[in-house]
């Protein structure tokens, strides 16, 4: 079961993320983290450059991206590897060399999956792995469909993806067909699964996944297996869950030496 907090703003979730993120650090500085792109995260990115600003160290911190677009050129505003360093490495001082997003190139993408497991398994595995959740239920870039044992591979976007991500690009047409994303087998793998969603077009969707059946047509139900998952969400994305009532309880009596 998921732990579902319920706040009043994506900033107030964000805070708890960056908490969790803080508190794994204090433990482990070259902790392994999972980063999301998308506008979800951003507010958790935001909190942190606040505490890095403060202080907070993350320059021994690894990472690995959720996923890349096939077949931008290298330096594309929008490839994930370009939107990390900008929105990630930068403002968080993390170390470039130790950020590693899939490769998307067209050149070798047949072994692209493959590699990036292998250097996933090469740094111990993905300590705190961020999500989002799209409007279609996947995470990463699991479309429905997805094989909750998948691992990082080449994806075929659907057009739903391809409409919601088309703000980023000129126009839709630019929007690349084709991804390498982590598998919802390689999300299970990490340690804690810490999943970000606010606004009322992620309510269903997040019902979906954590109230829902476990069904490969709603890739983010793949969470209900993983033992250690924080949904932080705002009240619109909440909106859509049938015993927020339950969850609110649970968070408020929530014994404070459990963390999250
Ligand atoms: P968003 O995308 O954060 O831009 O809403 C989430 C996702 O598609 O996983």
């Amino acid at each position: 079961m998921a732990e579902i907090v319920i706040t009043e703003s994506a900033a107030a979730a964000a805070q708890l993320g960056a908490d969790a993120v803080q508190a794994l650090v204090a433990e482990k500085p070259d902790a392994v983290l999972g980063l999301a792109t998308g506008s979800t995260p951003l507010p958790l990115y935001r909190a942190l450059q606040r505490r890095v600003a403060a202080g907070l160290d993350l320059s021994r911190v690894r990472a690995f991206a959720l996923d890349e677009y096939v077949g931008l050129e290298r330096g594309h505003p929008q490839s994930y590897a370009s939107v990390l360093l900008r929105e990630a490495v930068e403002p968080l001082g993390l170390d470039g060399g130790a950020v590693r997003v899939p490769d998307g190139s067209l050149e070798g993408i047949e072994t692209a999956g493959a590699r990036y497991e292998a250097a996933i398994e090469a740094a111990g595995g993905i300590d705190l792995q961020v999500l989002g959740i799209g409007t279609d239920g996947h995470i990463g870039f699991n479309e429905p469909g997805s094989s909750f044992a998948s691992l990082t591979r080449v994806k075929t976007l659907t057009e739903q993806t391809r409409h919601d991500n088309a703000r980023f690009f000129d126009s839709a047409g630019e929007v690349p067909m084709h991804c390498v994303t982590q598998g919802l087998g390689t999300i299970l793998r990490a340690r804690h699964l810490l999943l970000l969603a606010f606004g009322e077009s992620k309510a269903a969707a997040l019902a979906n996944a954590v109230e829902g059946a476990l069904s490969a047509s709603v890739p983010a139900s793949a969470i209900q297996l993983h033992p250690r998952v924080t949904v932080l969400v705002d009240e619109a994305a909440a909106s859509g869950l049938a015993r927020a009532d339950y969850y609110r309880y649970a968070w408020a009596n929530k014994p404070r030496w459990q963390g999250l």
